[in-house]
């Protein structure tokens, strides 16, 4: 997730530019950039860190008269977050610059046949391929050289291009990634969020997939990127105020995080897996074929709800790698005698990548010769600079405390990385490596599908269960993970107590607690524990307890059993953490609002806990 601003009219470029990046920060803030064309040229200031960083960069330009420009606020994907991987980026020239947002999924064969056909690069990023590809078709006429150049890629993209020989007009491009217009009197804004428009104006075009658009002064132009057929699109009124806006119109992040789902685990899996083929490529591990062979022990380490994300990743990497897996919170990690060596795996999990304890046992880890692959969403981060490799999850800043898409993409980048090293061991061939990779191609529309019912059913249950103190939860096999990371979301931000626990455990301990003060929520998928799981929910119900069941949609002996029952759609058994999570990230969401918490900065937590 990065932000694009754009303008062409008449107001002088850096304000609008900066005020513009300024509204999009929350979209990314590793490092910014802005290009305007100045006598003939076209100038590209650029900086690592945050806008402010880039704000005393142009300080030398305050002055400049021009009123066309692109701007971006970029959330590292590919290559680390410093200025000469900021965008703009430009052709050989520099006098073509692209900003983007977006995967541009072959951008590698693409960079070697640009470089074999004499182009130069000056960055690691995946974006800098498009700039070469435009100038490579490039004669007299820009919008023709983008069409062409967009049908040699593949991957997402949101993308503004401005040339020094057409300085009057901007280039956008969408595929996949949001980009919308704005319209005022003699002026043309783009930005991929509405905030960067709402102070000049609230006419907006949303850009589909597949069009392309020529920004004027006075005048628009929409295309289809297939034929170049003129496209009629409708403007829309824009009703939200800003606060509202920078969430997209959600109450809170947390809800647009949740929301973003879909997105999030698609662009995770975006570029690295051959469903047909049952190919996974993760060329971010950098382990000889012979190391993954030889691994005795793989480690996942982490805190929080990473941790529940490793708790899950043992079940996938045990059953299809066919390797020990140890899941570790690295704050107890880190004081143990160790039992690791060359022959180990150790995989930090990490949101955030600074987290202090994660840090720390992959130091540990390393310095046993154990290999380091991380799971992380910063790029850059100092857990991915100290690590062999990181797989990054592309789930874009997550600002709510609570962690709700990073969850799904870690759950995302494991399940892969699972696929890979089974792979690679030759423990499961390419047919059944294939049939996990489709069912994970399912699922961002599934939970596309069923996000706006899981809401409804989460804010019904609100209703009625918001003023309960305790709640139990409870989950075997791949779902003890999700019942866990269930309590914990209602936890952190309603402040009522919940427990996670494994449903087996419950004859040990819990049952004692059961009554009608304390609500049982049931996680049920018709897998090979399902029986098991009935049992338990009998026994709950036995004791006068409250059952809210989530299980399969049509199992009706569940429902008989159940108070209130979130219903979800049958998928693969490995795929069931997907799907059990996301309802209870909305019941954990309607509880809170219901009892007027502060959802997305809850009480004495920290996005990102980088002390002891
Ligand atoms: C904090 C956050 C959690 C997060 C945990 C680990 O407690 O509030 O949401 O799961 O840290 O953070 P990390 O960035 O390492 O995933």
């Amino acid at each position: 997730m990065c932000g694009i601003v754009g303008y062409v009219g008449h107001r002088r470029i850096l304000p609008v530019l900066l005020d513009g990046l300024k509204r999009l920060e929350y979209r990314g803030y590793d490092s910014a950039g802005v290009a305007w064309p100045e006598n003939g040229d076209v100038k590209r200031v650029r900086a690592k860190g945050k806008l402010n960083v880039l704000e005393d960069a142009l300080e030398d330009f305050r002055s400049t008269k021009s009123s066309v420009g692109l701007g971006h606020t970029r959330w590292a994907t590919h290559g680390r977050p410093t200025e000469e991987n900021a965008h703009p980026h430009c052709d050989c020239t520099g006098r073509l610059v692209v900003v983007h947002n977006g995967i541009i999924e072959n951008y590698f064969p693409l960079r070697e046949q640009l470089k074999e056909e004499g182009h130069t690069f000056r960055s690691d990023t995946d974006t800098e391929v498009l700039a070469h590809l435009i100038e490579k078709y490039l004669e007299d006429d820009l919008e023709k050289a983008v069409m062409r150049a967009l049908k040699d890629v593949e991957g997402a993209y949101a993308l503004g291009v401005l040339w020094a020989e057409q300085p009057e007009m901007l280039i956008a491009a969408r595929k996949q990634s949001p980009l919308v217009l704005g319209l005022s009197e003699n002026e043309c804004f783009m930005a991929s969020d509405i905030p960067a428009l709402l102070p000049y104006t609230k006419r907006v075009i949303f850009l589909d997939d597949g069009e392309l658009a020529v920004l004027k002064a006075g005048s628009l132009k929409i295309v289809s990127l297939d034929d170049g057929k003129i496209l009629d699109k409708e403007v829309q009124e824009i009703k939200w105020d800003a606060g509202m806006a920078e969430k997209a119109g959600y109450k809170h992040f947390m809800l647009k995080e949740i929301y973003e789902q879909p997105d999030a685990i698609l662009n995770t899996f975006r570029g690295r897996m051959e469903p047909e083929t049952g190919k996974v490529e993760l060329p971010e591990i950098e382990l000889s074929t012979d190391v993954i062979r030889r691994l005795n022990k793989v480690v996942l380490l982490a805190c929080g709800t990473s941790w529940h994300a490793g708790l899950v990743g043992k079940y996938w990497i045990e059953k299809w790698a066919r390797l020990p897996v140890e899941v570790e919170l690295a704050s107890e990690f880190r004081y143990r005698d160790l039992l690791l060596d060359e022959n180990s795996l150790t995989i930090p999990i990490s949101q955030s990548g600074e987290t202090a304890d994660t840090l720390a046992g992959l130091r540990i880890a390393k310095e046993l010769g154990s290999s380091i692959i991380s799971i992380c969403n910063v790029v850059g981060s100092t857990i991915t600079r100290e690590s062999d490799g990181t797989v990054y999850t592309h789930a874009g800043p997550e600002i709510g405390v609570a962690s709700t898409k990073a969850f799904t993409s870690q759950l995302t980048a494991i399940y892969l990385l699972a696929l890979y090293l089974a792979q690679q061991r030759g423990t499961l061939d390419h047919s059944q490596i294939s049939v996990k990779l489709k069912g994970l191609l399912d699922i961002p529309r599934i939970v596309q599908d069923r996000l706006k019912a899981w809401h409804n059913d989460a804010s019904s249950l609100a209703d009625e269960f918001y003023t309960y103190s305790d709640f139990l939860y409870l989950g075997r096999h791949l779902q003890f993970p999700i019942a866990l990371e269930g309590a914990l979301k209602l936890k952190e931000i309603s402040y009522i107590h919940a427990e996670g626990y494994a449903a087996g455990e419950m004859k040990h301990g819990p049952i004692a607690l059961i009554d009608r003060n304390m609500p049982v929520v049931a996680l049920v998928p018709q897998d090979h524990v399902y029986e098991k799981m009935v049992s338990n929910v009998e026994e709950v119900k036995s004791r006068r307890g409250i059952v809210i069941s989530v299980g399969v949609e049509g199992d009706e002996g569940l429902q008989r059993l159940s108070h209130f029952m979130v219903s979800v759609p049958k998928v693969a058994p490995e795929l069931n953490p997907f799907i059990f999570t996301i309802p209870l990230q909305l019941v954990a969401y309607e509880i809170a609002l219901a009892r007027g918490c502060d959802v997305d900065q809850p009480r004495n937590l920290a996005k990102s806990v980088t002390v002891e």
